[in-house]
């Protein structure tokens, strides 16, 4: 029976023929399948006193705390998030029960018609207020070298600010899960990057072991973070439905409640104090971090910590000092967002540089080139730059492909030009992937390779790349190279897919056991080999005192963007963006372009449109009609590059490419802006109105 379930997903996905018709979670029928709907808190903060139920009709249910056998909590990095609000709510849109049966207009009509009495307390509604009333969730330093000497011996000390906001994943398929109790197992198909995450998250709810518990990947339209932790909410809401239906469940989320209800990207503050040698350079730098999380940490400490340990960037200061905090407010829980906190510390020192070298009367990339960090330096974690920094080259190209110096120097009013520099780190942070052990299974049956790995596409192109890395080593026809599907029944626990780890982390593994099939590959019909990951041995970490190498590696990227700034209404015309990364070695070109630009896009909505505010709590931008990303009209012309810089550990000598490409745009963008109007940029998203602020500050 159970086989059956997942046989009849194989089936309906096309997974085994190209067919052009890969069916989503939303398309799968499952016999006898419910709807389930969620009913929402209206209030930031308070209490909940009594809930009014009209007469719930027969075969319709409804589905809270008390319906939970286990845990009322999700499994993440901190598990303090609620599956149903126990008692107290901490933000709109939190989940209070689920109205769940045959008929989603009718479960839409008994939601309406429950009346939920708060008793309403006063909540915390920004970050600055979170800061005032120290509502803090992570508290995080760090440092190399001697600050205070640093800024004693200061010829000049700057301090300066920057801020980011919040930003919707909207990926184009939105959350989906359907959870199906069978033979004394809970099934749970659906969107999502990380299966076993959502296997340990049922673990917990349900109170059952691992082995009562199968879930298994459809086909996923997009995720960029959005499906990291968030699918476990609502995995284990369905399943608690199921097994009090004896349904299967179904929740499928609009695009307006997907916006309202999912974990967005850390609204961020980040506060600099710098020391100036005598040839102002800079000689010590104090971070300070803060992040917005919302109303639950629940990875947030992870995503704060690449924050910090990006904040660098790709500089090498001798002296620095970085703390990070997370702060609890009373809005949506933010979460994973393609990068993972570096793009808002990235973005925020790459203007600190830009608007410093101005203010010293300095050329901005001949000022960050004094600064760049190289084989061999201590990284700001005290850990080692162990691989080539081929910054200089990638420079070099960037700056001949958009004719840099020339465009800086003689452009006219109103256009302008800017440039990036960015890293990210490779894999999990610190011993991270020696915690996770990622597994992988290559097996030989007959003629055909068939790759067991726990790494999910969702249109990233993972399959490819790793079908491609076993086909290349095995010397057989993609054809050959089987991808199993996605199942946490079928296949060895990988690592989530997560943190651009997919291609260096499991296509390493991929890499070595096809190495080692190969020598056997004539002789043996069939034959199973297995791969446990472990770092090299020459990384060294230490997670209590954050000092070591924070990444095993680190690719690299520069962006420069044309820009021409309307002088009446502030609007912004991107014309050209130009972008060069070194990522190791490139497995599947075609695929890695596609990452590179949509990475583009969605960095410059992220610096543009994509504006995410609240008041009192409540989303401002609740819908797509309100919260814009970027249209096939706002995509500039798009030239991409790349260098080859081979990592010894990678496969094939890749690195990392997934995150990579967020990183550039919003401070390339603000830089070229910044460059138009002759303004410092310290904020995005830029509107035309905190532009216009800017230029009548500087006036
Ligand atoms: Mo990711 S933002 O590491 O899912």
């Amino acid at each position: 029976m159970a086989k059956k379930i997942s046989d009849s997903i194989n089936r309906v996905d096309g997974s085994d023929k190209i067919s052009g018709r890969a069916k989503y979670i939303s398309d799968v029928y499952f016999k006898n399948q419910y709807y389930a709907r969620t009913l929402r808190s209206e209030i930031a903060k308070g209490r909940i006193l009594s809930i009014d139920f009209p007469e719930i009709p027969e075969n319709y249910f409804v589905i809270d705390k008390d319906d939970i056998p286990g845990l009322n909590q999700m499994r993440t990095v901190i598990s303090d998030n609620p599956i149903f609000a126990d008692n107290e709510v901490n933000y709109i849109g939190q989940p209070i029960l689920l109205v769940v049966g045959p008929d989603r207009e009718i479960i839409a009509e008994i939601i309406d018609q429950i009346e939920v009495t708060y008793q309403k307390e006063k909540p915390i509604l920004t970050l600055e207020e979170a800061e005032q009333k120290a509502s803090l969730f992570s508290d995080f330093d760090y440092s190399k070298g001697d600050v205070e000497n640093a800024f004693n011996n200061a010829s000049q000390i700057i301090t300066d600010q920057y801020e980011t906001g919040f930003q919707e994943h909207i990926y184009i398929e939105p959350q989906g899960i359907t959870a199906v109790h069978r033979d004394n197992k809970m099934f749970v198909f659906g969107s999502m990057q990380c299966p076993f995450y959502i296997q340990g998250a049922l673990e917990d709810v349900l109170c059952w072991p691992e082995d009562r518990l199968r879930v298994i990947h459809t086909t996923t339209g997009g995720a960029f973070g959005g499906k990291e932790e968030f699918p476990s909410m609502i995995a284990c809401q369905a399943a608690v439905a199921a097994l009090k239906t004896g349904h299967p469940v179904k929740i499928i989320y609009d695009r307006d409640e997907d916006i309202i209800a999912s974990t967005k990207r850390h609204p961020s503050l980040v506060k600099y104090k710098a020391a100036l040698d005598k040839n102002n350079k800079v000689s010590a730098l104090e971070i300070n971090v803060k992040f917005n999380a919302g109303a639950y940490s629940g990875i947030s400490p992870v995503v704060l910590e690449r924050g910090i340990f990006s904040a660098a960037n790709v500089y090498n200061f001798p002296n620095v000092k970085v703390n990070g905090k997370n702060y609890q407010t009373n809005s949506v829980p933010c979460g994973a967002f393609r990068g993972f906190g570096a793009p808002q510390t990235i973005f925020s020192m790459e203007m600190f540089m830009h608007n410093l070298a101005r203010k010293l009367g300095q050329d901005p990339l001949k000022f960050k080139k004094k600064h760049l960090i190289k084989r061999g330096d201590t990284t700001s974690t005290g850990g080692t730059m162990h691989g080539q920094v081929k910054m200089p080259e990638i420079i070099e190209k960037i700056t001949k492909m958009s004719n840099y110096e020339e465009k800086f120097n003689n452009l006219s009013e109103n256009r302008g030009i800017g440039i990036s520099l960015f890293i990210h780190g490779c894999g999990f942070t610190g011993d991270g992937e020696n915690n996770i052990k990622g597994k992988i299974t290559l097996e030989k049956k007959g003629e055909q390779a068939i790759v067991k790995v726990s790494s999910t596409d969702m249109g990233q192109g993972a399959e490819t790349s790793l079908r491609k890395i076993v086909s290349y080593t095995l010397e057989i026809p993609m054809e050959k190279v089987i991808y199993k599907k996605v199942d946490t029944g079928k296949v060895p626990d990988s690592g989530p897919t997560v943190a651009s780890r997919t291609v260096m982390i499991v296509g390493g593994l991929l890499r070595s056991a096809a190495l080692e099939m190969k020598e056997k590959w004539k002789q043996k019909q069939s034959m199973e080999i297995s791969k446990i990951y472990a770092h090299p041995d020459y990384l060294k970490w230490d997670n209590d005192t954050y000092q070591g190498d924070a990444y095993p590696i680190y690719s690299f990227g520069a962006n420069v963007v044309e820009v021409e700034v309307d002088p009446i209404t502030l609007e912004l015309d991107i014309q050209n963006l130009y972008a060069v990364y070194d990522v190791g070695t490139v497995i599947d070109e075609k695929g890695l372009r596609g990452q590179m630009e949509g990475g583009i896009v969605q960095g410059l909505g992220w610096a543009t449109t994509e504006v995410m505010e609240t008041n009192q709590g409540q989303l401002m931008q609740s819908s797509m009609t309100d919260y814009k990303i970027p249209t096939i009209k706002d995509v500039p012309e798009i030239e991409c590059d790349f260098v080859t810089n081979p990592y010894e550990f990678g496969p094939f000598g890749a690195k990392c490419a997934g995150e990579l490409p967020f990183n550039g745009p919003a401070p390339a963008l603000a830089a070229a802006v910044s460059h138009a109007l002759s303004v410092p940029i310290k904020k995005i998203p830029l509107r035309p109105e905190n532009l216009l602020k800017e230029i009548k500050n500087e006036n």
